[in-house]
């Protein structure tokens, strides 16, 4: 696998992969990888068009979708480690531009997804974030052209404004969208795990069973504002203190309408710790 650092570099490695006829598939992360991100790996591989497939991941911990008081210091960044991953995984390429690269001196330019897609939920409490987010994967996209790019689930409003932002700007990419993994005890893997403490990690899984509980319950016809109280109750006496547990519509995450599928999101933190998770509700 190589590792380019330098616009010139990517395209000069990119013109190869398209001399040869293959296609190209793009995951974008911010490093400190696990097997949630391999599963985005594995997915980009099976994009596989006749000619083959290229996989480029992307490393970059994007300063703009870090708001002023969020982890943006302290963010695992271990990027020999996550090489090693990439490599083993069988991606091809590594982006690894720094924040000069991405932005440099003059930079103006925000992608920014109008209206609650990103406003509510996570945009009411992370102001901005999704327009850092927009701005970078547009860029992403931009220097990467590729025929697909692979999300997780897990960020669920994120993989929404991605595909809001693509299909606006026209943008050739298929947004593809990859199903979250969990640890055994249910807890969604993400980056940000590591910051729990041994206890708050024994805690943490309460999020996804009060998910779990609360999507059975909807399917089942119970009223959904009790069955949310109920979720937020649970996550409370688990110690969390929460941001939002909603039902919302999946594509457009505004109120759910009868007959379009609905997916269940949640924030809440756990000590210092911001923790996000979701999940589908069958129709009853
Ligand atoms: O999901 C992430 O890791 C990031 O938000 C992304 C998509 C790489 C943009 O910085």
């Amino acid at each position: 696998m190589r590792i380019v650092r330098t616009l010139d570099a990517l395209r000069a490695a990119l013109a190869e992969f398209r001399a040869e006829g293959a296609s190209v598939a793009l995951v974008p992360t911010m490093g400190a990888l696990h097997a949630g991100h391999m599963a985005l790996i594995d997915a980009a591989l099976a994009m596989g068009h006749g000619s083959g497939t290229r996989v480029v991941a992307s490393i970059f911990v994007n300063p703009r979708q870090f708001g002023p008081n969020e982890d943006l210091a302290r963010y695992p960044r271990q990027e020999a480690q996550d090489a090693a991953m990439l490599e083993g995984a069988g991606c091809d390429l590594l982006w690894a531009p720094s924040v000069e690269t991405m932005y440099p001196t003059g930079f103006a330019t925000t992608v920014s997804v109008a209206g609650g897609l990103t406003t509510r939920l996570d945009g009411a409490a992370r102001p901005g974030h999704f327009d850092g987010v927009a701005t970078v994967v547009a860029k992403l996209f931009a220097q990467v052209r590729p025929d697909c790019a692979c999300f997780g689930e897990k960020d669920f409003q994120q993989l929404a404004v991605v595909r809001r932002m693509a299909a606006d700007l026209d943008l050739a990419v298929q947004v593809v969208a990859v199903p979250t993994m969990r640890e055994a005890d249910g807890l969604a893997l993400s980056s940000r795990n590591v910051y729990l403490s041994p206890d708050e990690r024994v805690r943490a899984p309460a999020l996804p069973r009060a998910l779990e509980a609360a999507a059975r319950a909807i399917a089942a016809g119970d009223p959904v504002e009790a069955v949310l109280g109920r979720a937020g109750a649970a996550l409370a006496a688990a110690g969390f203190v929460v941001d939002y547990v909603a039902l919302v519509d999946a594509g457009t995450l505004g109120d759910p309408v009868p007959g379009r599928p609905r997916r269940l999101l949640a924030a809440a933190r756990m000590g210092a710790t911001r923790l996000i998770d979701n999940m589908a509700v069958e129709q009853p």
